[in-house]
């Protein structure tokens, strides 16, 4: 049985995953801008990803006979000013990693409400997002490790940025493999 309780949790997990493909999308424009051309090839790819992450959710719904309709909170601009003239690529992937934590613990609390609610279809659906998580949680702390040890050098960076756009960019490990 596809419960209302069901269907609320998971119309509110395809918003976040909206802001989340926002919001990375918000960092690949900032990095863009500041000429970093691998980290902003990866953030677009992750913005799409999380695009698709949201997709699944609504698909899944109507699927099983829900309806995916949402009201969004007010969003006056497609990219959140935060990432601003004053950010770092420190916060930025400070910002990434909490992000997903958040998720993470989001998709933990669905899981609970799915075995509550013995919806194991839904608890089924729910591994992909599971595996997702653990992935990406781990990716953004990597990263995250990475721009800790280069601290202020700039080279260190310019590095960083090839290294992501060559091993990281979806892309790019797409046309590798062709
Ligand atoms: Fe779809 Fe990165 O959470």
């Amino acid at each position: 049985m596809f419960s209302e309780k069901i269907q609320t949790g998971l119309k509110k997990q395809l918003i976040r995953e909206l802001e989340s493909s926002q919001l990375y999308l918000s960092m690949a424009s900032w990095t863009e801008e500041k000429g970093f051309d691998g980290i902003c090839e990866f953030l677009y790819d992750h913005s799409n990803e999380e695009r698709n992450h949201m997709l699944k959710l609504i698909r899944y719904i109507n699927k099983r006979g829900g309806s995916a309709v949402v009201s969004l909170p007010n969003q006056s601009s497609i990219l959140f000013k935060e990432f601003s003239l004053h950010s770092t690529l420190k916060e930025l992937f400070q910002k990434s990693f909490e992000q997903e934590k958040k998720i993470s613990s989001e998709i933990n609390k669905l899981v609970e409400l799915s075995l509550q609610e013995k919806d194991y279809f839904t608890h089924n659906f729910l591994q992909w997002y599971i595996e997702e998580q653990i992935e990406e949680e781990t990716l953004s702390k990597m990263i995250l490790n990475k721009i800790e040890l280069i601290g202020e050098e700039k080279i260190g960076f310019y590095l960083f940025d090839r290294d992501i756009k060559e091993n990281y960019c979806y892309v790019t490990k797409k046309k590798k493999t062709r």
